[in-house]
């Protein structure tokens, strides 16, 4: 065995990298031996008083005693009777911190609205007019390119900049308890953005659009319970022309239905749900405590006196 895979054992030998391995195995066995009942009982015990589980208190907003303090701080962190927080850490806000990730990918949602709302005036999404608006677009109307990929280049950017927030979310620790609840919106954020890709994906109506959304819905075949290939779906009786993927085209093929209905999620269904899911996520920064750190820096001029 080669020198680096050896190490000093509990009995100050030399031990092997394997035998180090198994041990560890075995550590980690013994915890769970002592521990895991323990924390089972703990959360039956919990389930008896589901207010108290953690699960509750990150969705559910808690009570505070009815004292002046708490009734002021009542109105100072009520987003609607107070829009600004009144105190904000100025190292969270850092875009050393933050990156500018969330408010990024919020303005390019603002962008896509703007832009869409006006292709809106030139598309119109049937089989015979779509591909020849966007030829339109790109060649007679004035500033059409420029409207087109303004709209294409936002909605890359966006795909690009809500991973980044989300990464750096992650690599903040910022899932952490108390915003496990604005995790969870920000992963249906997440899908929601990714979904209004793939609807605008399809609506130029050209060959690489067909063949793409074509393996793209093909996968939904093989969705379980749902899709007709997926396990359980023959039992469950679904067929080519009553399962998931006929539900999204609006039919067995990718035709006039699928376009239509890509057009109305796209322009009208996604955005709305995004929104409202957009609403409570800021709401919730503010009202799980802000942006979540690093400790806030006190100045020694901002130390007490009496404290010094
Ligand atoms: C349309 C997509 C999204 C928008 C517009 C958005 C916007 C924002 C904004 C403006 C903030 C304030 C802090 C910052 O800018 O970093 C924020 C915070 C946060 N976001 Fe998002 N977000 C989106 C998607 C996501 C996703 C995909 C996740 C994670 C799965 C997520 C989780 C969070 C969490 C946990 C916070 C609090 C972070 C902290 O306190 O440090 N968001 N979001």
């Amino acid at each position: 065995m080669s020198e680096e895979n050896k190490d000093n054992g509990k009995n100050g030998k030399s031990v092997g990298l394997v035998t180090r391995l198994i041990e560890g195995i075995k550590d980690v066995l013994e915890s769970l031996k002592t521990d895991l009942p323990a924390k089972a009982k703990e959360q039956v015990e919990l389930l008896k008083r589901p207010t108290k589980t953690q699960v509750f208190t990150s969705i559910f907003r808690h009570k505070h005693d009815d004292t002046p303090r708490n009734r002021a701080l009542g109105v100072l962190s009520n987003v609607f009777l107070h829009l600004h927080p009144a105190k904000i850490n100025r190292d969270a806000v850092r875009y050393s911190y933050t990156w500018g990730m969330g408010g990024i990918t919020f303005y390019l949602f603002i962008v896509l609205t703007l832009t869409g709302v006006l292709l809106m005036f030139y598309y119109h999404p049937s089989k015979v007019q779509a591909f020849r608006d966007v030829l339109y677009l790109e060649h007679d109307v004035p500033f059409g390119k420029l409207l087109r990929n303004m709209h294409r280049w936002a909605a890359h950017l966006m795909v690009i900049a809500v991973e980044l927030h989300m990464f750096r979310v992650f690599l903040t620790g910022s899932y952490k308890k108390p915003r496990e609840f604005n995790w969870n919106v920000g992963v249906i954020l997440l899908v929601l953005t990714l979904l209004l890709s793939f609807t605008g994906y399809l609506l130029p109506d050209d060959q690489l659009v067909f063949w793409a959304v074509t393996v793209g819905t093909n996968m939904a075949r093989a969705t379980p319970l749902l899709g007709h290939e997926g396990p359980f779906g023959a039992q469950l009786g679904m067929t080519p022309y009553n399962d998931v993927r006929f539900g999204l085209l609006g039919g067995s093929i990718v035709d006039a239905n699928a376009l239509l209905r890509s057009y109305i999620w796209h322009c009208i269904g996604i955005p709305i749900i995004a929104s409202i899911f957009m609403i409570l996520h800021f709401w919730r920064v503010r009202k799980d405590g802000g942006i979540s750190g690093p400790a806030a820096v006190v100045l020694d001029s901002e130390v007490k006196e009496a404290k010094k």
